[in-house]
């Protein structure tokens, strides 16, 4: 008698093995797909994409409405796109992939500062100030004097290193966001022979990251704040030296725990001592009101660690 082993797809064990097979069989089909890409590299990071992508398909089921949601996001992601505004970037910032991505390339090496991320409001450019100079450029906010110095990681002074700093005013907006063609709230300026910097800043405040688009409906959607905690920016470069792209955030400042960039390190949180009206400053200078004064010592990786 001869046995019949056609599987009976309507028994519920053969037919989630029969739809299982149907799924590993398409994945490998896709992924066999590259085995002809000369570049090493792009093969990899191909096969990896797919394999994590069809994985996330399969673990939430994703339904085809569900699909065609997605395509719409990325659609108006890609329209609200211009050489003045990254909606991608922005993406990946709210889904951590930025600062994930620079917590591999910033690897830990001795007690070199940590990075963070970039942000969009960088500018080219900015005007070089003196030791003790201000940043400010009028923008609003209460004056901080800030001060430091730059080290290697055997504790040597690096003079000369390169301090670029840029931040939101205490209104929450960069100059570029005024597109009046102000240059405030940023400056860049050389460390002395001691390592040592110093200059005037406005103690920052927190603000919204750009949320009128996909980015901002996707954060309201899923009951995320697109708030970023408070703030000063820093990249730091000399020469032999890994360029370091940071902030120091302050402490107390509410939104620590919630910053929606993740881009919060604690040893990135620094005290910002409030002082009231009248406190002499440290180089003279005479402030209308309180003001406020932090402290961050930078560490440099040396170049290729
Ligand atoms: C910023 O800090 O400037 C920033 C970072 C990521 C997204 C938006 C803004
Ligand atoms: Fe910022």
């Amino acid at each position: 008698m001869t046995q019949d082993r056609t599987p009976d797809r309507t028994a519920p064990d053969a037919t989630a093995a029969e739809q299982d097979r149907r799924e590993e069989e398409l994945l490998g089909r896709v992924l066999r797909s590259f085995d002809g890409c000369a570049d090493p590299r792009l093969r990899e990071l191909m096969r990896a994409l797919v394999r994590h992508l069809h994985a996330f398909l399969r673990e939430v089921r994703l339904t085809e409405d569900e699909w065609w949601k997605a395509i719409e996001f990325l659609t108006r992601t890609g329209h609200v796109t211009d050489d003045r505004r990254q909606e991608f970037v922005l993406l990946s910032d709210t889904l951590g992939a930025s600062m994930q991505t620079i917590t591999i390339n910033n690897r830990a090496h001795r007690d070199a500062t940590e990075a963070t991320v970039f942000g969009p409001f960088f500018v080219d450019g900015a005007p070089r100030i003196e030791l003790g100079g201000d940043i400010g450029g009028g923008a609003p906010g209460e004056p901080c004097w800030v001060e430091g110095t730059v080290r290697d990681t055997a504790g040597a002074p690096v003079p000369g290193a390169r301090v670029d700093v840029w931040e939101a005013d205490a209104d929450g907006r960069y100059d570029v966001q005024y597109g009046d063609d102000r240059t405030a709230g940023r400056a860049h300026l050389f460390t002395g022979p001691d390592g040592d910097y110093r200059f005037w800043a406005v103690t920052p405040t927190p603000y919204p990251i750009p949320d009128d688009g996909p980015v901002g409906a996707m954060l309201a959607a899923v009951g995320r704040s697109p708030m970023r905690a408070s703030h000063l920016h820093f990249r730091v470069s000399a020469p032999g030296h890994r360029t370091l792209v940071t902030h120091i955030f302050v402490r107390g400042d509410a939104l620590l725990d919630a910053d929606t960039v993740f881009g919060v390190r604690e040893s990135l949180v620094k005290d910002f001592e409030r002082l009231p009206a009248g406190t002499p400053t440290p180089d003279g200078r005479a402030v209308d009101g309180t003001w406020s004064r932090t402290g961050f010592d930078i560490v440099l990786a040396p170049a290729g660690a």
